[in-house]
């Protein structure tokens, strides 16, 4: 039987390099981490945290300054789908390797494509698996974040950025433009007059920039960037992994309805929240003065 299991494990470790979504699927939550630990080739992937509740992505091509290849985006959705499943994740983390979060989409394998095959192969299309994330995703910028790397960092809810973090959409400067989603959550971000200056120029701007115009919301030094970041994560995975999916869908309906649908929207939540075992959990500890116990219920 354990035999029969290793090879299963190793038959779908072999699978996984070529196909790694749908095994990931094909496997219990359980095993999904370990499998695909040992299989990635573009990132790193593990649970930590006090209660292993913690999902940390780890983009690992630190030579290329994480430029964010096909692959490495396969990669990345695959194991924020295992922990989007993953009962014990609370929150995700995603950082960089070396010197970069990410320097963008890889200009190498961009380099000499076609019109007619990247709207045939619908290129870059893809690259929203973290905006369909559940639960909460956390960008902790290490470094370079341009172009794609923005943009990857812009999809998270969260950006932690240390103090040698760069942000920038160069686009403009290789003679194309932001290509997921650079042109739309920058503005929404930061308003249009950045978001013009920024995207038409091609500048980078530092940290304590991007966290002046509202693009991040903490600083660190690059020491204390993990422990601040994880310290939030912790924070965020110890609430109700139930309210706390509400919560992010109420709050990214501001950027798809008029302020009527959303607050509405908004006010259903509310009231499905009393639905929920952890609402009362939660309400009942207050007034016994006593830490709540939510079960995600
Ligand atoms: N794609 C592919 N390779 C990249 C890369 C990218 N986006 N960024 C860096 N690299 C590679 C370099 O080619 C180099 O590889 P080699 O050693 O094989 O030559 C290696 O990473 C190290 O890079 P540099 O030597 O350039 O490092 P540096 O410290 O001198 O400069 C940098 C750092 C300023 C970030 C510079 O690498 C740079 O400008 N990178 C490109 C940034 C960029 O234009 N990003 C936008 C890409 S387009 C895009 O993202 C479209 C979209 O909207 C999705």
């Amino acid at each position: 039987m354990a035999l029969r299991g290793f090879q299963l494990f190793k038959g779908l470790s072999r699978c996984a390099s070529r196909n790694p979504v749908i095994v990931q699927r094909l496997l219990p939550a359980s095993s999904r981490l370990y499998c695909s630990a040992n299989d990635h080739q573009y990132i790193k992937v593990e649970k930590t945290g006090s209660g292993n509740n913690i999902g940390l992505i780890t983009l690992n091509r630190p030579k290329a300054l994480n430029a964010l290849c096909h692959g490495l985006m396969t990669e990345v959705n695959a194991a924020v789908d295992g922990f989007n499943d993953d009962a014990e994740v609370g929150c995700i983390i995603i950082t960089g390797k070396g010197k970069a979060f990410a320097a963008g989409a890889d200009i190498k394998e961009m380099k000499d494509q076609e019109f007619s095959n990247v709207v045939k192969t619908n290129f870059l299309g893809h690259w929203d698996g973290i905006t369909k994330a559940r639960k909460p995703v956390i960008a902790a910028v290490n470094g370079y974040a341009l172009g794609g790397g923005c943009e990857l960092a812009m999809m998270c809810d969260i950006i932690y950025a240390s103090d040698r973090a760069k942000f920038g959409q160069p686009e403009i400067l290789l003679g194309t433009i932001p290509g997921a989603g650079g042109t739309q959550r920058l503005t929404r971000a930061v308003g249009k007059s950045k978001a013009m200056e920024l995207i038409l120029t091609g500048n980078m701007i530092t940290a304590a920039e991007a966290e002046k115009i509202g693009l991040v919301s903490k600083i660190t030094s690059s020491d204390e960037l993990m422990t601040a970041t994880m310290e939030t994560a912790e924070k965020i995975a110890s609430q109700s992994k139930l309210v706390t999916a509400m919560c992010k869908e109420a709050i990214n309906a501001a950027y798809e309805m008029s302020l009527t649908e959303g607050c509405h929207f908004e006010k259903r939540l509310f009231h499905a929240t009393f639905a929920t075992h952890d609402r009362k959990e939660g309400m009942t500890a207050f007034v016994e003065k006593r830490p709540p116990k939510f079960t995600d219920s």
